[in-house]
């Protein structure tokens, strides 16, 4: 076989490899989004996060899931822009969170973020990693999907959508009531 008819087969295989990836991605992403077309609700938690210093995360179990609080800093809030490229869904145009909190910050307040702390690939916990460069993430052990502080997830890794906000609601300055709005 002649080097260009190799050459040829392989631009081939390349194409059919890459268009079952985007495929299969596509697929991921609509059942992940079909099997929960509502942030999750209900059995109401109250949690004072007062002592919690920015930059640090509370996590909570709620109905028997994780929930993180992170008290984002000022250097956080700022660090959410700029990168929105590298990430699959910089809007949440495809992801599930309560209507206020599609945002680029993905919050009712800047400052306060919270999330389901479960990645949206096969439900690892990802981990707060701080000062990664010039911002900090979430990282997932199980397969290295990463998360900006706004739970948007970037693109190099296997997750579909960004992390999933439950319904909340915020009471006076440091108390949030999650499952409620
Ligand atoms: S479970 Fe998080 S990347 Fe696979």
């Amino acid at each position: 076989m002649s080097k260009d008819r190799i050459a040829g087969a392989e631009r081939r295989r390349l194409y059919v490899v890459g268009g079952l990836c985007a495929l299969g991605a596509g697929i991921g992403l609509a059942k992940y989004l079909t099997s929960q077309p509502q942030p999750p609700a209900g059995n109401p938690l109250s949690v004072d996060f007062g002592d919690l210093p920015p930059g640090k995360l509370r996590t909570v179990d709620w109905n028997g899931r994780t929930v993180w609080i992170l008290r984002r800093s000022a250097d956080d809030i700022a660090s959410l822009a700029g990168y929105e490229s590298e990430l699959t869904d910089p809007a949440s145009e495809q992801s599930l969170q309560p209507a206020a909190c599609r945002n680029p910050h993905r919050s009712l307040r800047p400052e306060v973020f919270v999330a389901i702390g479960q990645c949206t690939h096969q439900g690892c916990p990802p981990a707060l990693r701080s000062g990664v460069g010039n911002r900090g993430e979430f990282l997932c052990p199980c397969h290295t999907s990463k998360f900006d502080l706004a739970g948007r997830v970037f693109r190099a890794g296997p997750a579909p959508a960004n992390l999933v906000i439950p319904e909340y609601r915020m009471e006076g300055d440091s108390r949030v009531i999650i499952g409620e709005t």
